[in-house]
């Protein structure tokens, strides 16, 4: 393992986020907000109308990592947006929490795999632009989550995918997978426990 991807560099960022919890700004101490806006905007600018997916909606309101209303507010109906929750009550916080936003949010309830299947094979979508895979801390859930729409990514697609690093399941198959294939190009931030970022470089084998 290499230093940036060290439990001390972790441990440093750690620090940094408990001391700005401590000042009452836990919410702009979270990582996932600027990494998400960062690659969101890197889609927006390539394909100005993307398809983008989520797996697990906003769950709670003091947790403070906000995906569906960062990928809502950075979108601003631009593109189509489906977010994949099997909780209804969650959908309901996360309804709260995006007002502004929730005409521009399709909330797909249900399992987010059998979901992800069934639009896939109805060719609800044409292309995934960009996906962030936070359900469950289940690496086997995760993992097949990404291969019911992996036909999907093309060029340029960014997947996000957190909790790879430290303590997390969710990068156990999905991360030595895109690591090792030449047609994605990865980084691991070493914040929060671990965010992995693919992006697609080369088409696959088959996708041309
Ligand atoms: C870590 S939270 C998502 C956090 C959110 N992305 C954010 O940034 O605030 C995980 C969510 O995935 C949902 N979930 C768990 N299992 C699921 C499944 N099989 N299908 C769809 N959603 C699921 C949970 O109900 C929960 O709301």
């Amino acid at each position: 393992m290499s230093i940036r991807e060290s439990r001390l560099v972790n441990k440093i960022w750690k620090a940094q986020h408990l001391a700005l919890s401590k000042l009452g700004l836990r919410s702009y101490a979270r990582a996932h907000k600027p990494i998400l806006r960062k690659y969101l905007s890197a889609v927006l600018k390539a394909t100005p109308h993307p398809t983008v997916i989520e797996t697990g909606c906003i769950r709670d309101a003091t947790e403070g990592t906000e995906s569906t209303l960062t990928i809502a507010s950075t979108l601003m109906g631009r593109g189509v947006f489906y977010t994949f929750e099997i909780s209804r009550e969650h959908i309901s916080v996360c309804q709260e929490l995006c007002k502004p936003y929730n005409q521009y949010i399709n909330y797909v309830e249900g399992d987010s795999v059998e979901n992800l299947t069934k639009m896939a094979e109805e060719d609800a979508f044409d292309t995934i632009h960009f996906a962030l895979f936070d359900s469950v801390n289940d690496g086997t859930h995760i993992w097949k989550e990404f291969k019911a729409v992996e036909h999907l990514f093309k060029r340029n697609t960014i997947i996000i995918v957190d909790d790879v690093l430290w303590g997390g399941d969710k990068g156990r198959l999905m991360r030595p997978y895109l690591e090792a294939a030449p047609e994605w190009q990865t980084k691991v931030y070493n914040v929060e426990y671990g965010i992995l970022v693919a992006q697609k470089v080369d088409e696959a084998r088959g996708d041309e």
